[in-house]
């Protein structure tokens, strides 16, 4: 069973492999037959791999073997069989044959029937195995996630006893208990998550970071209040020497081979490599390791649900500097942890990556850890779903009745994580706005949306109003400045979203703008005659001799509308004027002196005729 989920692993070279295979234990709870008398007693069951089993608690239940599809390989619809129990009976519990199928697909199959839980009987005599899931790319893997009935092993010979017992006519009645299946040695609980910075490997990753994410909160409260213990752990190989100058292990290991991870993609040749996931494990384990030391061991939920927020392997943010961003944002201590990880270059041991492979190898109770992610709690390996209410139930069990802490009773307890250091989100404390965010899975760094106007950015470092209203909420987070009765703004509605200084002005537009000196920069007011004067946000230009300043055109003109220029057209028009109306004069005199002569002319005709004169001058000249 377990080398079929090394695939999981997905290491490059089989050697490596070797180191995996170990011990692996078996969680047992107890299966106990209270009817009929003739099989009355406890038995061992192992715990599926999968569903949720429900730790602390005690289902009771009465024993179903159906008619037809025994192996419940199929669906139950098609057979006409239901083991929904009716209101008063008792939860059914469906008992169904080992082999042909999936164990995921019978407890699928029994669960969409309306079974409270699955007993797989085992088909051959030998001891008990944990059921497991099939690999991702062996089944269709959608209904995986949704089994949340608990599944449980039972021998063959438990098996054939029940049957028999069914076919007798007997009603077979059980109590599946797993109070046993958490020990719970003292009032803390100690467990450990077994990740991997990794987010680039499909289902599996999603899956835990989705885990990490909705169990922050609840994580977070446990701890605080001293209830649990949590130490996160990195599982690391080794490459083996004779492959130490192997491309493989130059670029999926650090420190001179010593601590290797299986590359992203799985391919050597593009995107982020094996070492590049080592080294932000080690980051991982150096902030815990920084913050466990402040006892604020707490902090490292919110630094590894940041990083895999902020700094993504899709968007090529998988860095050391993003890293930094968020362990800054977070107020930890970055030299110390900058410390802890050391030189990963350099051929020497890194003390707590040693720690981490040494703590891989089973002791007491636990097997070697070789699955990631793994869930131990007190000292036990956790079977069943990663997933925020299984789990809380899983720790709760730990804790002896009376001792456990109120968040097992009530899930959704709360503290405000915003009040400290603003949860690491952004914030504009002047206009008293936040990113920080307090909700039941622990606190969000997400843009707000303020009267209406919604900001954009990444909730950790900027937030920025946007939208057409965005002006209106500080300013739109642009610079504004008011003096002498001016004021000045680098927020534009228009614009979607940014600052830009207005004209006169230069700068960022959100911290400051400057006044540009027009003046001193030549950028108007240049004419010979000007003076220039340079204000806050403009500039004065005056241009004297009676000029005036047309700013328009950043030139003077005189004051009655005609430049110096054309005096001396407005001379030459007078004089033309005078010459025009002179010559007038002299062409009015000639004409009336023609037109008298004209008139003498006439009246000394009737008194002497003057035929030899032509008569050049007549009538037609009165129209003048
Ligand atoms: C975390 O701190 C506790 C107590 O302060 C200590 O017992 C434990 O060993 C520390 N864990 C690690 C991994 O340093
Ligand atoms: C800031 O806003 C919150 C709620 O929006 C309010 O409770 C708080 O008193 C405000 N603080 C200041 C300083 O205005």
């Amino acid at each position: 069973m377990r080398v079929r989920k090394l695939g999981v692993l997905t290491l490059a070279f089989a050697l490596i492999l070797e180191l995996t295979f170990g011990k692996f234990l078996v969680e047992k709870n107890n299966l106990k037959v209270t009817s009929p008398e003739t099989i009355k007693g406890v038995y061992e069951c192992a715990i599926g791999n999968f569903g949720i089993p429900k730790y602390g608690g005690t289902l009771v239940g009465t024993v179903d073997y159906p008619k037809s599809n025994h192996k419940a390989c199929k669906s139950f619809n098609d057979f006409d069989l239901s083991f929904k129990s009716k209101p008063g009976r008792l939860p059914t519990f469906v008992l169904i044959d080992r082999g042909d199928c999936y164990f995921t697909l019978k407890a699928w199959n029994a669960q969409q029937a309306g079974a409270a839980a699955i007993l797989v009987a085992d088909n051959k005599i030998e001891p008990l195995i944990t059921m497991d899931t099939p690999e991702e790319d062996k089944a269709d893997s959608d209904y995986l996630e949704k089994i949340n009935i608990p599944s449980a092993l039972v021998t063959k010979s438990l098996g054939d006893s029940i049957k028999s017992a069914l076919s007798d006519g007997n009603m077979v009645n059980m109590n599946l208990d797993w109070t046993e299946s958490v020990p719970h040695p003292d009032e803390r609980v100690e467990y450990e998550l077994w990740t991997n910075s990794n987010d680039e490997c499909g289902q599996k990753c999603d899956t835990q970071i989705e885990f990490l994410r909705s169990f922050k909160g609840a994580a977070q409260i446990l701890e605080k209040g001293g209830y649990t213990q949590f130490t996160p752990h990195y599982i690391t190989w080794y490459c083996p020497e004779a492959f130490l100058v192997s491309k493989q292990c130059k670029s999926q290991c650090i420190n001179g081979g010593r601590y290797c991870a299986p590359d992203p993609e799985q391919d050597f040749n593009k995107g982020y490599d094996g070492k590049d996931v080592v080294v932000q494990n080690l980051r991982q384990a150096c902030v815990y390791r920084v913050v466990n030391e402040t006892g604020k061991a707490w902090m490292w939920w919110d630094y590894v649900t940041d990083f895999s927020l902020r700094c993504p392997m899709k968007e090529k943010k998988y860095t050391k500097e993003c890293a930094d961003e968020v362990i800054k944002s977070l107020g930890i201590d970055l030299k110390k942890v900058d410390k802890c990880i050391g030189d990963t270059e350099a051929d020497v041991e890194n003390p707590v990556l040693k720690a981490e492979q040494e703590s891989q190898i089973g002791k007491g109770t636990r097997g070697d850890v070789t699955i990631l992610p793994t869930l131990v709690v007190n000292n036990r390996q956790y079977r069943g779903k990663l997933e925020k209410g299984a789990v809380l139930k899983a720790l709760c069990a730990g804790f002896q009745e009376t001792t456990e802490p109120a968040i097992c009773l009530t899930e959704d307890q709360q503290t405000n994580e915003c009040l400290e250091n603003n949860g690491g989100c952004w914030q504009d404390k002047d206009a008293n706005i936040t990113a920080c965010l307090d909700t039941f899975r622990g606190r969000l760094c997400e843009c707000p949306t303020v009267q209406g106007v919604k900001f954009v950015g990444d909730g950790y470092t900027h937030c920025k109003a946007s939208g057409p209203m965005h002006c209106g909420i500080n300013n739109g987070g642009c610079w504004r400045e008011t003096r002498g009765g001016y004021t000045y703004s680098a927020c534009h509605d228009d614009h979607s979203s940014g600052c830009k200084c207005p004209p006169g002005f230069k700068g960022d537009g959100v911290k400051s703008c400057e006044d540009v000196d027009e003046c001193k920069e030549k950028l108007a007011c240049q004419c010979p005659e000007c003076k220039c004067k340079n204000t806050w946000g403009s500039f004065e230009c005056s241009c004297g001799k009676g000029l005036l300043y047309m700013r328009e055109h950043d030139t003077c003109i005189g004051k009655f509308g005609a430049t110096k220029l054309s005096w001396s057209s407005l001379w030459i028009l007078v004089l033309a004027l005078a010459a025009a109306s002179l010559s007038a004069y002299a062409i009015y005199k000639y004409r009336i002196r023609s037109y008298m002569d004209s008139e003498i002319r006439a009246i000394m005709a009737q008194y002497m005729p003057l035929d030899s004169q032509p008569n050049t001058t007549g009538p037609d000249h009165m129209d003048f």
